[in-house]
């Protein structure tokens, strides 16, 4: 595995040479702290490979998101049912670079106009996290400009600040993505208290678990989603794991028993139908989203806080957003989210949060490191990231 990483990645730096074209500063400067242009105006380039989706974007700080570009690897794993980390790495290395030529097509711009370099660090896929690692930093060394490793969870988290109407710190954070559920309060950028999170299956991976029961391709959130419309809410009463005990952690797994064996019960009566999987979808869905929306408002009333924001790619859940809006507008609290292209992984995401860093004077040496495992909580606030 290693050495496949390392073959990767002396390919890829190969062929970056090609993009890096004229250098904009000189890059015999070593540098951990750099000292921002101008804050109110930089071009950051993000780049996202933690997991299944090659992301790239550009964005300035004074214009906002400039560009944006994605793949996904959807169609490559689907035939294993899950992420087949090695297939993802050489995916990443044959993707991104396209991905970064068609960015700076789409702005109109030229690898001197960009100013710092922002790439998820973490967590994520080692070998996947390794290819967008060293391409930023061979980028940031040839173009003689900062790099910095982003946390991807930071990314999702910040991706409502991309939209017009953005929240206001403080705020509760809930972050539901196929690794991490997580209620966070967020003072500020790098100020994060977790409150309480999944303690065995992250909740799009319950969704995920549970499609395959039902016959659904990867990833399943969407499918489950989509079937369940067609479901009746009145068959099935799926357990809301955890609601009855004080606190804000999650559990899961006892919920997908519960459906495993729903399924098991149906086939012992006959083949299971269409009809169905559509019903044990709908209870299911309605199970996990009436679990997120009374933590969500337990959250909310212990941090005495009327702001939520949802993001990660579970937050792309039509059900979860409508429930939440409803019921927290009856409180007068209010719910922000990312629009669907930013809910699920995606460049913009980590190059707004490696802007914000970045223009704080944050930079990483010049080793290419990355971090599969990384609490967040470790993360600097701003302030402790001041220019020299
Ligand atoms: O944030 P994300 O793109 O990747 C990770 O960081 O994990 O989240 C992917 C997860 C998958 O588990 C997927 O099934 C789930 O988000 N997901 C959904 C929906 N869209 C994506 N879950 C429920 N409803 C959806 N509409
Ligand atoms: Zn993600």
């Amino acid at each position: 595995m290693f050495e496949q990483c390392l073959a990767l990645e002396s390919w890829l730096y190969y062929h970056a040479r090609s993009v890096v074209g004229a250098s904009k500063r000189s890059h015999l400067m070593k540098r951990t702290l750099w000292i921002p242009r101008e804050p109110d105006d930089m071009l950051i380039l993000g780049l996202e490979t933690s997991c299944d989706e090659t992301g790239v974007a550009l964005y300035d700080t004074e214009r906002g998101l400039l560009a944006d570009a994605l793949f996904s690897q959807v169609d490559i794993h689907v035939e294993y049912g899950g992420v087949v980390p090695e297939l993802a790495s050489r995916d990443h290395v044959r993707k991104v670079l396209p991905l970064l030529e068609q960015v700076l097509a789409d702005a109109g711009c030229t690898g001197a106009d960009i100013d710092g370099v922002a790439y998820t660090a973490g967590p994520g896929l080692v070998g996947a996290l390794m290819v967008g690692a060293t391409l930023a930093r061979s980028l940031a060394w040839g173009w003689g400009i900062p790099a910095l490793g982003v946390h991807h969870m930071e990314g999702h988290l910040l991706a409502p600040m991309l939209e017009d109407e953005r929240p206001e710190f403080p705020f509760v954070a809930l972050l539901v993505s196929g690794g991490h559920t997580q209620l966070v309060r967020v003072d500020g950028i790098g100020q994060y208290r977790m409150l309480g999170e999944s303690l065995d299956d992250a909740a799009g991976e319950a969704f995920d678990k549970a499609a395959k029961m039902l016959g659904l391709p990867y990833p399943g959130g969407p499918h489950i989603a989509r079937i369940a419309e067609s479901g009746n809410p009145d068959r099935f009463d799926f357990p809301r794991p955890m609601v009855n005990r004080p606190g804000l952690d999650f559990s899961f797994s006892g919920l997908k028993t519960y459906t495993l064996n729903t399924v098991a019960a149906c086939r012992e009566a006959g083949e299971l139908s269409e009809q169905d999987k559509c019903d044990i979808a709908r209870a299911f869905e309605e199970a996990v989203v009436s679990t997120l929306v009374i933590k969500c408002r337990r959250a909310l009333k212990q941090e005495s806080l009327k702001t939520l924001v949802i993001a990660g790619g579970v937050s792309a859940n039509r059900n979860l957003r409508q429930q939440l809006a409803s019921v927290l507008a009856k409180e007068g609290a209010t719910v922000f989210y990312p629009s669907l292209a930013y809910c699920t992984d995606n460049g913009a995401m980590i190059a707004y949060a490696g802007a914000q860093r970045l223009a704080a004077g944050q930079v990483d040496d010049e080793e290419a490191t990355v971090r599969p495992r990384w609490p967040m909580e470790e993360l600097p606030p701003l302030s402790v990231a001041e220019p020299a």
